[in-house]
């Protein structure tokens, strides 16, 4: 598909409904007792995967489009779905539903896409493995297909070598099924929407700055979520505001957890503008607008504990730091092989694509920014996030640029290119 150029951005955006939030909502609810509502809910194919395997394993929900009703069937509620779960393209679906897969009195058989197919699941099957759950690779190479059999599960201590919110949700949607505690520790604080929406659905959860923890068998009762925006997708425009001349935008709802905003700290430490406004609560999660003005960026360093952070937002940042002044460092990032796509070479390789002089580290890449930078043909390497974020650089750069499978959008933001290119001038 061919990308458009732009000279500015002006104008509002609402941000569609988190990911991470959506999920969650419609998997707490399937397990609680009662009608869980969610409201600006994300329609997006994953999400939409999420939604598909709980009616398999017989959970009504009605999909209305501004708002799902989940009629939950409690935590041991779940039917033997009648053939494999497809979780499609999502790893969110495959790790967290893995967790509640692993207590069942049932056998399943979850399976994807084929990049679900190669992304790592030791991390969920080893310690789901300790806690005596009965789960097996098919091909025996660790990824999916991944087969469940019922087995009694026993709460554990787990140290995690991979600061992962999905592996921590996992885990703590076992413990839920486990005979005594359950808890984690990690190597930084991954987000922690689970725990925030776990409690609120009424579970015993203990959370510190890296930790987290559950007790079994809780009463779970359905609630109103209002999903707030995701701060993920806001990255785009808060990007394009910056970096194209004379432009204003504001972004309206945008969920601001502190274990999702490291873009804005990043983005701050480049010299962006960026003010918050409206700060409120919805749902347990901070949420803000964001008035952004084009801003002349310099080069940072991201690392260490912010990783986690803005684990996402990587690309983008990426693209940021090649219109900047100055070097951009990026360490600690190793867990970007392992995302849709490779990140780091797919953001590498389109980067060169369009100029700029980027090095692929083993954790990481250092981009020199300022150097001319030109129209390309991108290539998506259908990862969503690849798509959007050269996109965006698209629209600042000199002549019509195209990207290759740009559709994969769909996966986190649908309306994304029409929202984009409704505020360009
Ligand atoms: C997610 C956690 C992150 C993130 C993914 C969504 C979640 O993955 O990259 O898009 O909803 O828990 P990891 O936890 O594996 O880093």
């Amino acid at each position: 598909m061919e990308l458009k150029r732009a000279k500015k951005l002006n104008g509002a955006i609402a941000i569609p409904g988190d990911k991470s939030i959506s999920h969650r909502a419609i998997m707490f609810g399937a397990i609680s007792q009662g009608t869980t509502e969610v409201t600006n809910f994300l329609q997006g194919a994953d999400c939409l995967s999420t939604i598909s395997c709980f009616k398999k394993m017989g959970i009504e929900i009605e999909n209305n489009e501004s708002q799902v009703i989940v009629h939950g069937k409690g935590l041991h509620g779940l039917k033997k779905p009648s053939s494999p779960l497809d979780v499609g393209n999502s790893g969110t679906t495959t790790r967290l539903l893995s967790g509640i897969l692993a207590g069942q009195p049932f056998s399943s058989t979850l399976d994807g896409d084929a990049s679900i197919r190669q992304r790592p699941m030791k991390r969920i099957i080893s310690p789901l493995t300790l806690m005596g759950a009965d789960i097996s690779s098919k091909k025996g190479n660790n990824c999916a297909p991944l087969i469940f059999h019922p087995s009694s599960l026993k709460g554990i201590r787990y140290d995690s070598p991979v600061a992962s919110a999905q592996v921590k949700s996992c885990i703590l949607l076992a413990g839920l099924y486990a005979e005594g505690g359950t808890s984690i520790k990690e190597p930084a604080p991954s987000r922690n929407h689970t725990e925030l929406m776990l409690r609120a659905f009424g579970a015993k959860v203990i959370s510190g700055d890296a930790t987290a923890g559950v007790l079994p068998n809780p009463k779970l009762q359905g609630q109103h979520i209002q999903v707030p925006g995701d701060i993920s997708s806001a990255a785009y425009f808060i990007a394009a505001g910056l970096l194209l001349p004379n432009s204003e935008i504001l972004i309206k709802n945008v969920g601001v957890n502190p274990t999702r905003d490291g873009i804005l700290k990043a983005a701050y430490a480049m010299g962006a503008k960026i003010k918050k406004e409206n700060e409120r609560t919805v749902s347990g999660e901070p949420v803000c607008d964001l008035f952004v003005s084009s801003s002349q960026l310099k080069g940072t360093e991201i690392a260490g504990d912010m990783i986690p952070t803005l684990i996402d937002e990587i690309p983008i940042l990426a693209v940021m730091a090649a219109f900047a002044k100055g070097t951009t460092v990026i360490r600690d990032a190793e867990e970007l092989k392992v995302k849709e796509s490779n990140r780091i070479d797919t953001v590498t390789v389109n980067l060169k694509r369009m100029g700029a002089n980027v090095t692929a580290t083993k954790d990481g890449m250092i981009i020199e920014g300022g150097t001319p930078l030109h129209c390309a043909g991108f290539d998506s390497y259908l990862d969503h996030r690849i798509a959007m974020s050269f996109a965006v650089a698209a629209l600042a750069l000199d002549g019509p640029s195209t990207m290759k499978n740009g559709e994969c959008v769909n996966i986190s933001y649908p309306t994304f290119y029409q929202d984009l290119y409704d505020l360009a001038e």
